[in-house]
């Protein structure tokens, strides 16, 4: 059975690997099978105060690197949240069944409450609401999210139950988190540390040219090198083969594994291995990218046939909650 998705993305700064692999290159494949809906989440953008002057900048771009990297408006339903006042409207109404202390405990509220005390505005307290009304407002079975967003997952199907149950009703289905199982991968920063994230400052991004990218893989923390036939991996080292092998082919992995182990491996030649391969995959959508963002007449109508599926879907969905609590035309 094809299932119905649903994923918001954020509209705020550019793609790298990490975002690349454990997510975005997912969404490619879902949307073979199921029917996708991707959105750029702009409304909730708002919830931080972005300079007005760059919102729309920072959505065309993010638009672009997301077309460039293979979602297809030909398969999946590609809008912008902004372009669908229906999520708007049942948003206020579906506000009127969540509560204050339950959106007050959720985690993300915490920390932002803690990172950003001098502007907590009521769009934060109640932005699992208008995430939940993205998803259910499509009547979504499955949401690719990751960890962080669980909890907001959550909430939305405790909202959709409610909903129900006040009703009498059988209109949300509950909707279930999407499992890349085996797939689920971690990309590691080439720092030596954890993972590769916008706010480690350690990205490799998708649009970064040829030679700050080489760059960058080229101060890759390493160690002082084998000792001893058949070493352990320390953590830098290890980071490298798994974004090696993400990126290269598989016997191009063994040959730099066997090197290793046999104490023959220069680090500089590695590196420079992994640059050209991250490269290969990388060039092909930067490319795409530059001609796309140049390409408003495209974007356009991109956006214009994405708001318009989105639009009849959440219209319909919106029509029967109306119905359900009690609207009526005169
Ligand atoms: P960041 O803020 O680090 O750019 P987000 O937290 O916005 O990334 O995550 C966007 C998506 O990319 C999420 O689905 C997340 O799981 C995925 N992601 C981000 N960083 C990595 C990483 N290093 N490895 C795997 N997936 C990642
Ligand atoms: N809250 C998500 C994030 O910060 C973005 C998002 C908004 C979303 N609406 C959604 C994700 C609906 C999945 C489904 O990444």
């Amino acid at each position: 059975m094809r299932d119905i998705v649903v994923s918001g993305i954020r509209s705020t700064g550019n793609l790298h690997l990490g975002n690349y692999y454990g997510a975005l290159r997912n969404f490619v494949k879902m949307q073979e099978e199921n029917d996708c809906f991707f959105f750029i989440a702009d409304l909730h953008a708002l919830t931080t105060h972005p300079d007005p002057a760059q919102l729309h900048d920072n959505v065309k771009s993010i638009l672009a690197q997301y077309l460039a990297a293979g979602l297809d408006p030909e398969k999946s339903t590609i809008f912008i949240q902004s372009d669908v006042p229906e999520i708007s409207e049942m948003y206020l109404l579906m506000n009127m069944h969540v509560y204050i202390g339950e959106l007050e405990r959720t985690a993300s509220f915490k920390d932002k409450v803690r990172k950003q005390p001098e502007n907590v505005n009521a769009g934060l307290l109640t932005y699992p609401s208008l995430m939940a009304v993205d998803i259910l407002i499509h009547k979504a079975t499955k949401v690719p999210v990751g960890k962080d967003q669980e909890q907001h997952l959550e909430l939305t199907r405790r909202f959709a139950r409610r909903f129900n149950n006040i009703y009498g009703v059988e209109l949300f289905p509950e909707p279930a988190s999407y499992n890349f199982g085996s797939e689920s991968i971690k990309v590691p920063g080439l720092d030596g540390s954890g993972k590769m994230g916008k706010s480690e400052g350690n990205c490799i991004y998708l649009i970064d040219e040829d030679k700050p990218l080489r760059k960058k893989v080229m101060k890759a923390v390493t160690d002082e090198g084998p000792k001893e036939p058949n070493s352990p991996l320390s953590q830098p080292i290890e980071n490298l083969f798994t974004v090696m092998s993400l990126v290269s082919e598989p016997e191009v992995v063994e040959q730099y594994k066997a090197a290793y182990a046999d104490c023959s491996i220069r680090y500089g030649d590695f590196k420079k291995q992994i640059a050209e391969d991250i490269l290969k995959v990388t060039t092909p959508m930067r490319e795409r990218y530059n001609e796309i963002i140049k390409d408003e007449e495209y974007m356009r109508k991109v956006v214009k046939i994405g708001a318009e599926k989105a639009r009849e879907s959440a219209a319909k969905t919106l029509a029967e909650v109306r119905k359900i609590m009690g609207f009526k035309s005169f």
